[in-house]
């Protein structure tokens, strides 16, 4: 008697411990063991920089209780790198036009989110290989597409015509409808938002982002494809870090190579398709009830 109950209290406090074991291995990973020995912003993590607000590229994808985690094939290409640097990734979530000043501060590793090797940004960060092409697009919606032709006929005083605040579409926009009025939108999602509402008669967006939001809501219409020179996303790296922009470029350039990148591609589209929330978690790390798709 005494002896199974000296065996049960041993049991128990042997299932308290592995419990207790378990979460301290899923909660706090810990550094990673720097493969490379790379110098980092935090010792043994890689920090990266995003702006979760564009879709197939970085969002939060919703579980079946409306749980947020972070997806896309930005994220999963954040994910391939740390695990080939041997570091814990940390990604913080930011507005889009906060990152280039992050850069240029030093507060992180690296930018990645859908980001064009704009030669403006060249002071404040360096730039990988590309990992993507990605394409411009003018996105309207199908009420408005008649009163379009073409990219020039965008090009009217009466048009409000929007791209977000800090990104390459601003100088799109200056460059093809000058004499439009022009609007920056902190987040995609508010572009998105006014075009539905009737608010705005178009945008200058990503291609593949535009071609998500309009699967997703099917009111709006790509016009058309938009030139710019520097077809495609790269990462940008701390501008004093040549050491890890060497090794980034290793990663990519394998991960590309390998196929992951065109399955990470995959999965992101399917994502996209499902349930997600595009923009910034409330200080629980919940959606925002009043944003909640
Ligand atoms: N490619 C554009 C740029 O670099 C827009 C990127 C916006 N990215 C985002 N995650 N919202 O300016």
């Amino acid at each position: 008697m005494k002896m199974k109950k000296f065996i049960a209290i041993i049991l128990s406090a042997l299932m308290v411990l592995s419990m207790f074991a378990g979460c301290v291995a899923d909660d706090v990973a810990g550094p990673g063991k720097n493969t490379y020995n790379l110098k980092t912003v935090k010792e043994g993590y890689l920090t990266v920089i995003t702006s979760p607000d564009y879709a197939p590229y970085e969002f939060y994808a919703l579980d079946e209780n409306g749980n947020p985690s972070l997806a896309g094939f930005d994220m999963a290409l954040a994910q391939y790198i740390a695990d080939y640097l041997g570091l814990t990734l940390e990604v913080v979530p930011m507005d889009f036009n906060g990152i280039v000043g992050e850069m240029a501060a030093g507060t992180a590793d690296l930018a990645i989110a859908g980001l064009s090797p704009d030669p403006d940004r060249e002071g404040a960060m360096s730039f990988s290989d590309m990992y993507y092409e990605g394409k411009q697009a003018f996105i309207t919606t199908k009420a408005k597409a008649a009163q379009f032709t073409d990219l020039a006929s965008t090009n009217k005083a009466e048009y409000q015509i929007a791209a977000q605040t800090g990104t390459i579409q601003n100088e799109l926009a200056e460059q093809y409808s000058p004499n439009a009025q022009l609007i920056n939108l902190v987040k995609a999602t508010d572009i998105i938002a006014e075009l539905n509402s009737g608010k705005i008669d178009g945008a200058y967006v990503e291609w593949d982002v535009a071609a998500a939001y309009s699967a997703n809501y099917p009111d709006l219409q790509i016009l058309c494809e938009v030139p710019y020179e520097a077809e495609g996303n790269v990462i940008g790296v701390n501008k004093s870090n040549a050491d890890l922009l060497k090794y980034v470029n290793e990663a990519l350039n394998k991960c590309v190579a390998d196929g992951d990148f065109a399955q990470f591609v995959a999965t992101a589209l399917d994502q996209a398709a499902g349930d997600n929330y595009q923009g910034m978690l409330d200080e629980n790390g919940k959606v925002p009830t009043t944003e909640a798709e």
